[in-house]
């Protein structure tokens, strides 16, 4: 797990390469602002291979923020951090590992018949309830998301993961209410909550994709307020002092900044409304972006406005397009999919260069 000792000793080592705030409290320590995610590629040994040698460099320069998850490329992506935190120059205490479950995942490969795979591993093992599937491929019922947390441990081959987010919740608002989905959020809580009085995890939190994006009349929406008081009851119920809600993550850049711009979220005394960047920081929760770089797009130049562009630090669109995501007021750390060294290097070094305040970042995006 990441330490106060270890995330420090790295600042340390690398901290003078960096501008202002560039490495962020987060957890038990610190974390850099810039973190590399694992989700995009295929799912081949080529890109494990790429995945590693980028992953490595990510961590012997600066970046001690790796986010991944149980399904992403078919459980290759975890299984590749785990062999880069094998590779690195860094200490496991240095560096904090964040991944997700809550969507099936496949082995290694997509199967001929996904639906059959689904049902002979997951449903007929009694993993799965069929009830709780959201899409066919989607669940968050305790049992199955203590599983999944065991499969990451293995997969990343570590004792315990620094922060584990339950992902997408919002999938299962397509199969059952709201109300019903904060119960299982809280259900499947109270489950993480006795695996970190375990010691399996530091933190955890919800990845989403819309829930905190939109507004309250949206389908799609979740309410923060509602999910943290869920995780107070279930470290409650687990007897724990405090809850162990960490962070939410969600995609933010210049082209999805709606965490900044829509007022998504109940403020604290219920009267108003607020986005989610700011309700999160008013109740101590990091905010990780996701996407950075919309998918690429950001770092070959479609979408970033020029007059925005103009204001942000870097020598690349890449860079700068970082720079906005990590600038941003609440914002721990941007995270950036990156499976090549090159595409690395170019990351990390938006890090030597300082992110616009907070008083900037509102003047230069309104
Ligand atoms: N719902 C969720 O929970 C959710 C959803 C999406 C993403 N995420 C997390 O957030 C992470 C970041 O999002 P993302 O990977 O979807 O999108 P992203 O970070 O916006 O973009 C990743 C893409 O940009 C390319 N790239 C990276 N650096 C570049 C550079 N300097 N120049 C040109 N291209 C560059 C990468 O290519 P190469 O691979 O070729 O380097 C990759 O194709 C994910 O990896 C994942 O960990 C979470």
């Amino acid at each position: 797990m990441a330490t106060t000792r270890g995330t420090w000793a790295y600042r340390d080592r690398f901290g003078d390469r960096f501008g202002r705030t560039y490495f962020r409290r987060f957890g038990p320590g610190v974390c850099s602002s810039i973190g590399i995610g694992t989700y995009l590629g295929d799912p081949t040994d080529e890109v494990d291979d790429r995945y590693e040698a980028a992953l490595a460099t990510a961590l012997d320069h600066g970046i001690n923020h790796v986010d991944t998850a149980v399904n992403y490329r078919h459980g290759r992506s975890e299984r590749v951090v785990g062999r880069a935190l094998e590779r690195a120059s860094v200490d496991r205490d240095a560096v904090v590992v964040a991944t997700k479950g809550g969507f099936v995942p496949f082995d290694g490969d997509r199967p001929a018949d996904p639906a059959a795979y689904v049902r002979e591993r997951f449903v007929e093992t009694g993993l799965v309830d069929p009830s709780d599937l959201a899409r066919g491929c989607h669940c968050i019922a305790p049992n199955f998301v203590e599983a999944m947390l065991d499969r990451s441990l293995s997969n990343l081959g570590v004792d315990a993961v620094d922060c584990y987010y339950v992902h997408n919740p919002e999938t299962q608002l397509e199969i059952r209410d709201r109300e019903a989905v904060y119960d299982r959020l809280e259900a499947a809580f109270e489950r993480l909550e006795r695996r970190r009085a375990a010691g399996d995890l530091y933190g955890y939190g919800v990845a989403t994709w819309e829930a905190f994006r939109v507004s309250a009349d949206h389908e799609k929406h979740l309410s923060l307020p509602e999910i943290l008081a869920r995780a107070e009851a279930a470290a409650d119920r687990v007897g724990n002092d405090d809850s162990g809600f960490l962070a939410v993550q969600l995609p933010f850049n210049v082209v999805m900044a709606d965490a900044f711009t829509v007022d998504s979220q109940p403020t604290p005394d219920g009267d108003g409304r607020t986005s989610v960047l700011e309700r999160a920081h008013e109740a101590g929760v990091h905010v990780v972006a996701s996407a950075s770089l919309a998918q690429g797009d950001l770092a070959v130049g479609e979408g970033m406005p020029s007059e925005i562009d103009a204001a942000l630090a870097g020598d690349t669109r890449a860079q700068r397009a970082i720079n906005f995501a990590r600038s941003a007021p609440g914002v721990t750390t941007a995270l950036v999919g990156a499976s090549r060294t090159t595409h690395v290097e170019e990351n990390v070094a938006a890090g030597t260069f300082d992110p616009l305040g907070a008083r900037t970042f509102d003047a230069v995006f309104r």
